[in-house]
């Protein structure tokens, strides 16, 4: 695994870092609504796992967990197929603060499908966080609430990104060799 890697882009503890920072926010933010509605916090599965799994343990405040399963890029896709929903195991997020949870905003369509479905869902509000945003004009169009990292259009893996369902479990966030990529399954 280590061998195909080709950079690495974000060091896990600047990742640590980050990552402790971005709950500040969201916890003051949160805090100052001035809301008594409550929070769930929903990662969109699989990439999400592992950043959501640090940002709640950083968020000190009384939340519930709700999860969504979306894929865009099965297999060995380097390009989005387009989201669709595979599974989801949200509790009734009527009148609740939902804060959306992803690795990484590229095309925009997983939280362009999911933000509208939790807000028919009757969420008060849907925030979205998300720690990585690609360098591509349709990634930049969104206007998510939360950024960890703006990176260069490339395909990054680690950190819960997968290629082929692989690589989530690097510490950090990298590029992998061309002929990794390009290799036949
Ligand atoms: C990836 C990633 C985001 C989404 C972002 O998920 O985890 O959810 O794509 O891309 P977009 O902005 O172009 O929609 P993927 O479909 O690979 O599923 P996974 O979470 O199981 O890896």
């Amino acid at each position: 695994m280590q061998g195909d890697i080709d950079r690495i882009l974000i060091p896990r503890q600047r990742i640590a870092q980050r990552v402790r920072e971005m709950a500040r926010q969201i916890t003051a933010d949160f805090s100052s609504d001035g809301d008594s509605c409550e929070i769930t916090i929903v990662p969109i599965l699989t990439g999400a796992m592992i950043f959501c799994a640090d940002l709640i343990r950083e968020i000190p405040i009384s939340l519930r967990i709700g999860m969504i399963t979306v894929s865009s890029y099965p297999g060995r896709s380097v390009a989005s197929q387009g989201a669709e929903v595979l599974s989801r195991q949200l509790e009734d997020v009527r009148s609740r603060r939902v804060l959306l949870v992803d690795d990484i905003l590229d095309t925009g369509n997983t939280l362009g499908l999911v933000v509208p479905l939790l807000k028919e869902m009757g969420a008060a509000s849907v925030r979205t966080c998300v720690l990585l945003r690609k360098d591509n004009p349709t990634a930049l169009a969104f206007q998510a609430d939360y950024i960890g990292f703006d990176i260069p259009n490339e395909f990054v893996v680690g950190y819960g990104l997968d290629f082929n369902n692989h690589y989530r479990n690097l510490p950090e966030i990298v590029t992998l060799k061309q002929h990794v990529l390009e290799a036949r399954p």
